[in-house]
């Protein structure tokens, strides 16, 4: 038997049955096989898979975008979120004529040579120098502590006129779920603007999860680059990096910044992009259910943990749930979801998975819910934690 999936549940290759909360690490709103996103693909491909040639309902989706994503000004679809921001970092690069990047602890954003610094995920980023990169990279990147600006300050105070750009996950899905406080995103816009450095939020995870106008119009401050990807290609590989159309002319034929792609804008791509976007248009309830049943597992989540006595803090924001094995409040930086129990994770990980139930093997991912999930999902979902923490605890 192969090993398959439909809607919230996976199945391995015994076609034993899992409540799936991976969801692919985000790009599955719908679930697993949306009948909306998987109809009709023959289709899609009659035409050819990959043309290599700009095509005008790449043209449309760029416009489509631009309308819930003003800042997006000029745009290039790429394959991958990891192209993504290592293109829009480039193009920072190439327009401020610098070349430090100042990153965050605990964010990540994709597995190229300069993200990799302390990335949260389930990158293995202890050593970077022996993974691989060469110590050339490591000398125009810094990275400081998430929520903290004064961790920003005591890196550009010396190296401030070198900032080409900060690069933030404006809300973090990486190291937990962890919200930006309250003027730590304003902070790094007027930073940005004083160093006339260019500032990139990656909505790779973000954009569309909360909603068409993604997390930037949630923490009300407007970045000068934003990149795309996941949830935009509703499985198939799409992602993008655009912004303000005077930086995005530093581009190739425009100016001398090149980058590529051989798949990048693939028509069918495109049309899986085209069709996510529909299905959100015409049905704004999506979100509103998932936060409901998002809202139901957060507060079965904390009665079981006030039943048992357990310190730990569950977080709830529409189709993200999250908690970890760490006493005290929710994550707000990398030194917080460091301090979780790994051991423990581990073997909770095991218990629910015998139990039929999926999650991130990495304690710095989160539970993704989609719109597959059901209310009988989250009911054995929550008998089933209950009875792995009485395994393992
Ligand atoms: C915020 C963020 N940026 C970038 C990426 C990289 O995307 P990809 O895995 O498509 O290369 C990820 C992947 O998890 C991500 O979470």
């Amino acid at each position: 038997m192969q090993a398959s999936a439909q809607g919230a549940h996976a199945y391995d290759h015994e076609h034993r049955r899992f409540i799936d909360y991976i969801m692919a690490y985000g790009p599955l709103f719908f679930g697993h096989t949306h009948p909306a996103l998987t109809k009709g693909v023959d289709e899609l491909v009659a035409g050819g898979w990959v043309w290599g040639s700009t095509h005008p309902e790449e043209i449309r989706l760029a416009r489509r975008i631009r309308s819930y994503l003003p800042i997006m000004e000029r745009m290039r679809f790429v394959t991958t979120g990891t192209e993504a921001v290592m293109s829009a970092i480039r193009v920072a690069r190439a327009y401020t004529n610098r070349n430090l990047v100042l990153k965050f602890a605990g964010n990540y954003h994709g597995h190229f040579d300069l993200a990799l610094f302390d990335a949260g995920a389930s990158a293995h980023t202890s050593d970077a120098g022996r993974g691989g990169i060469p110590a050339g990279v490591m000398a125009d990147v810094v990275v400081a502590r998430y929520n903290d600006l004064a961790s920003v300050d005591a890196l550009l105070r010396e190296r401030g006129n070198e900032l080409a750009c900060i690069i933030v996950e404006p809300i973090v899905g990486n190291m937990g779920y962890v919200t930006p406080i309250e003027g730590f995103l304003s902070g790094l816009r007027e930073r940005c603007d004083r160093l006339n450095a260019v500032l990139i939020f990656d909505e790779v995870i973000t954009w569309l999860r909360f909603g068409l106008a993604g997390a930037q119009a949630r923490v009300a401050v407007t970045p000068d680059m934003t990149t795309l990807g996941k949830i935009m290609g509703g499985g198939a590989p799409i992602a993008a990096f655009g912004g303000r159309a005077e930086i995005m002319r530093v581009l190739a034929p425009d100016g001398p910044c090149f980058t590529g792609g051989t798949h990048g804008g693939n028509p069918l791509s495109v049309a899986m992009a085209h069709r996510v976007l529909d299905l959100l248009e015409t049905h704004p309830e999506y979100y509103d259910r998932m936060d409901a049943l998002g809202a139901d597992l957060a507060e079965g989540l904390r009665a079981i943990f006030s039943r048992r006595g357990l310190p730990y803090a569950v977080v709830h924001h529409e189709s993200v749930v999250d908690f970890k094995f760490r006493p005290g409040p929710p994550n707000r930086n990398y030194d917080d979801a460091r301090a979780a129990d790994k051991a423990l994770y581990s073997r909770y990980y095991w218990a629910m998975r015998e139990r039929g139930i999926l999650l991130p093997p990495s304690q710095n991912e989160v539970m993704f819910l989609s719109t597959a999930h059901t209310a009988e999902d989250i009911d054995e979902t929550l008998a089933a934690v209950d009875e792995s923490l009485g395994a393992v605890l």
